[in-house]
């Protein structure tokens, strides 16, 4: 890849969730408050992106071409995601939950990552295989992640869609 190129679409997930487990390590032997709270904010915003670039621009992209359940899967395990980041988002290192709510999403989002970067039968693969534009979907998201990532940096997070929950009061 010539140094002027964009990260193709998987290089590009794959570099954002190497990134926020970074973050939930350093999450984990965090001792001081206001750098939990500082990472855990950073969590907040790097994930909210990465699900909006993914439901956005990749999923929709592999709707037909990847299996339909892990596709299914996939937008429920986000949802449930943005539960729990609406709830740090509002609560701070006090909060008698905090750190468990911290501890809990890395342990989902750690079994959605395995779900989409699982060889052969992972999401990635299968979408690999049925020779979806990688390097094209690469530069749309990289576009719109930069965009996001500034709107969010100046005016905070939205209020997250999830569009897959119902009923409960909860998204
Ligand atoms: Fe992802
Ligand atoms: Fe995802």
């Amino acid at each position: 890849m010539a140094a002027d190129q964009q990260p193709d679409a998987i290089a590009l997930l794959k570099a954002d969730h190497r990134k926020v487990e970074k973050l939930f390590e350093e999450f984990e032997s965090a001792s001081g408050k206001s750098r939990k709270e500082e990472l855990a904010k950073q969590i907040c915003t790097e994930l909210t992106v990465h699900t909006i670039i993914e439901e956005e621009i990749f999923y929709p992209a592999c709707k037909g071409k990847t299996e339909e359940d892990l596709l299914a899967e996939s937008y429920v395990e986000h949802d449930g995601a943005k539960v729990l980041i609406a709830e740090i988002e509002a609560g701070g290192p006090d909060d008698e939950f905090y750190d468990a709510k911290v501890k809990v999403l890395s342990e989902e989002i750690a079994h959605h990552v395995e779900e989409e970067e699982k060889r052969v039968e992972g999401m990635f693969a299968q979408a690999r295989s049925a020779g979806l534009d990688m390097d094209a979907l690469g530069a749309q998201m990289a576009a719109e992640k930069d965009r996001l990532m500034a709107a969010y940096t100046s005016s905070g997070l939205p209020k997250p869609e999830a569009p897959t929950l119902h009923g409960t009061g909860l998204a």
